[in-house]
């Protein structure tokens, strides 16, 4: 999720590995480390809290040595501290890791290794590498390493090095990116270009399941064979980066808005990982362990968010009722407080927010407090306000996002909901059966949606298609209801084009006034439950001569008669329909206003995080 460089050459590491962290403080991170050797002995180690920019000191501290790694952490597991802040080091400090992911089976590897005698100084998923890199070790580090990486499971970009085995830097890689830049004597690593390319431009992409061991004149990458354990020299290429510093961050895409929306089938992944109970027909939700058993006498749920995020919680709202047969009731944090609520002692309040500092939604998640009952917390940012304030919670791992318009985030908050309409619905009369289908399909969700992003440029076209409009409704019934509400707020907030969202029922009650040929309406008609009535709500725009953009099923050809314009997303669950649904929403407004020309990633009068009332 964050930030890995490591140096190996004849300069002093640390300055080099500091301006390496520097250059990716852009992705957002809650704490940070160092690790420096110098002739077999640690010559500078320290992990910190906060920003890199706030301990400029550490720059010109007193180090000579010539290998090391750093790391900016984007907090997973555990909370923000400095002991959780990485490097992580075995009991004896004598090996030392930096790592980008998840270790999906931390708990039972870190089970294994207590009762084996390891003592852990951290609460996070990642120290238990280090662990087993001890356990393995017997004299070359790369091969204790691979060792260690056979008993894992999960994603991880890392880097080790060691005293035991100090002339090299030892680099792994499985979904999460990791680079090495190529520069005569020296060898830099990193998570993102944007940390090398004022070093060297020549570099190797790591793949999965491929080790790299870095020395001071050499490094060798292997890969394991899938067949068998055995691993072969890799045959990479150099590449050379052709970007500049600023798209280097935006990993070459032309915003960090477009670079988010393509993360959104890695961002399922993330939320799903290690969370799919299958045979169990269940999520697995370590953060709401602890309030499990006051779950189950929940009647009532408040879902409570601002924005986009409100939206996240509007679809959850169908997914609670229909699937835990809870009722529920979503609301704007900001009106929440207004609100004589009659709440009984069974109510839960469910606060969902990306940031989890949204001023609004806090306030709301307080007022809950105040009247002593279960507060939830779906929040992407650990260790915000809003995860601390909770009672329990599940982090919807979504990674930092910059571009104030939220995008993978959103999806992020609807696959969290999804796992949590699951889980409450075992706790109550779901069928094994239902609970199996339904996971089974979540699991495929991300194939779903890099099916629709391989469909980016028709999308795109259809955006310049209708560039020059400037009156636009989105009408969804359901589950898309919300969705249409959330293609509307995207379009207006990053192309500043006035957008609005409603229920397709509500057509006729008021809207219909404004649709004529220069007002077109976005239609969300997946093949499900309210089509045949979405289909009427699209008869009745065509009848004011309104074109319509139907979001439909793949398969469906008889639309095309109907409508203008058809983009089609893969057949899923109908509760699951949102989290595709609305990519190509997402796509739609940022074509529309990058065609205008618009500051996209940071869209005027607007901020990522609203932390005012
Ligand atoms: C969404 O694109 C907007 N940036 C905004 O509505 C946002 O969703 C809202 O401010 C809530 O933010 P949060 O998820 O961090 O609480
Ligand atoms: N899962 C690890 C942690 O929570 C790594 C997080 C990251 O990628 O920064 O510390």
């Amino acid at each position: 999720m964050c930030g890995i460089v490591g140096y190996i050459g004849k300069n002093p590491a640390l300055p080099i590995l500091f301006s390496g962290l520097e250059r990716l403080e852009y992705r957002g991170y809650d704490s940070f480390g160092f690790c420096v050797l110098d002739d077999g002995k640690i010559d500078f180690l320290c992990k910190e809290k906060g920003k890199i920019s706030d301990q400029c000191h550490i720059k010109n501290s007193e180090s000579s040595g010539s290998i090391g790694i750093a790391h900016t952490r984007w907090a997973t597991t555990g909370i923000v501290t400095k002991e959780n802040a990485h490097p992580h080091f075995d009991c004896n400090q004598e090996f030392f890791v930096v790592h980008n992911g998840i270790i999906e089976n931390y708990k039972e590897i870190k089970e294994k290794l207590l009762n084996e005698g390891h003592k852990f100084s951290s609460e996070t998923d990642t120290e238990v590498l280090a662990h087993l890199i001890e356990k393995y070790f017997d004299g070359v580090l790369e091969d204790a390493v691979k060792k260690a990486l056979k008993e894992v499971r999960g994603t991880y970009g890392l880097a080790v090095v060691s005293p035991k085995d100090p002339n090299k830097i030892v680099v792994a890689r499985m979904s999460s990116p990791l680079l090495i830049g190529i520069n005569g004597d020296e060898f830099i690593i990193a998570s993102d270009p944007s940390a090398i390319i004022t070093r060297t431009r020549q570099i190797i992409h790591l793949d999965d399941n491929e080790v790299a061991v870095l020395t001071p004149d050499n490094f060798i990458i292997s890969k394991q064979e899938k067949e068998n354990d055995c691993w072969k020299i890799a045959d990479k290429k150099i590449e050379t980066i052709e970007w500049n510093i600023e798209e280097a961050e935006k990993g070459g895409y032309k915003h960090f808005m477009l670079k988010e929306i393509m993360q959104e089938p890695a961002t399922i992944e993330d939320a799903i990982r290690g969370r799919l109970y299958l045979e169990k027909g269940n999520a697995k939700l370590g953060g709401l362990e602890i309030v499990e058993d006051r779950l189950r006498n929940i009647d009532n749920i408040a879902l409570i968010g601002c924005g986009t995020a409100y939206y996240a919680a509007k679809v959850a709202e169908y997914m609670i009722e229909e699937y835990a047969g809870i009722s529920a009731e979503p609301d704007i944090g900001s009106e929440f407080r207004y609100r004589k609520s009659s709440f009984n002692k069974n109510t839960a309040g469910i606060f969902v927010s990306q940031s989890g500092e949204t001023a609004d939604t806090l306030a709301a998640l307080r007022e809950m407090k105040e009247k002593g009952l279960l507060t939830i917390g779906v929040t992407n940012v650990v260790g915000s306000n809003q995860a601390r304030e909770t009672d329990a919670g599940v982090y919807t791992r979504s990674g930092p996002e910059i571009a104030v318009a939220s995008t993978k985030a959103f999806i992020g908050q609807l696959t969290t909901f999804a796992l949590i309409a699951v889980y409450l619905g075992r706790q109550r009369d779901m069928a094994l059966v239902m609970g199996n289908r339904i996971i089974e399909e979540i699991s495929r969700l991300p194939e779903l949606a890099r099916e629709i992003l391989d469909t980016k440029e028709e999308i795109k076209t259809i955006a310049n298609k209708y560039i020059n409009y400037r009156d636009f409704w989105f009408i969804g019934r359901k589950y898309n209801y919300p969705i249409a509400l959330e293609g509307a707020l995207k379009l207006k907030e990053v192309s500043y084009v006035h957008a609005e969202g409603t229920a397709g029922g509500e057509l006729k009650h008021g809207p219909l006034a404004l649709i004529d040929e220069n007002c077109p309406t976005i239609a969300i008609c997946s093949s499900d439950s309210v089509y045949e009535k979405m289909i009427s709500n699209i008869e009745e725009v065509k009848a004011r001569n309104g074109k319509v953009i139907a979001i439909a099923t793949k398969g469906n050809e008889d639309i095309k008669k109907i409508v203008d314009d058809v983009i089609y997303i893969p057949k899923t669950l109908e509760m699951l329909t949102p989290i595709l649904s609305v990519i190509p929403l997402h796509l739609f407004a940022y074509y529309f206003a990058d065609a205008l020309g618009r500051d996209i990633d940071k869209p005027k009068n607007l901020a990522k995080s609203v932390t005012v009332e």
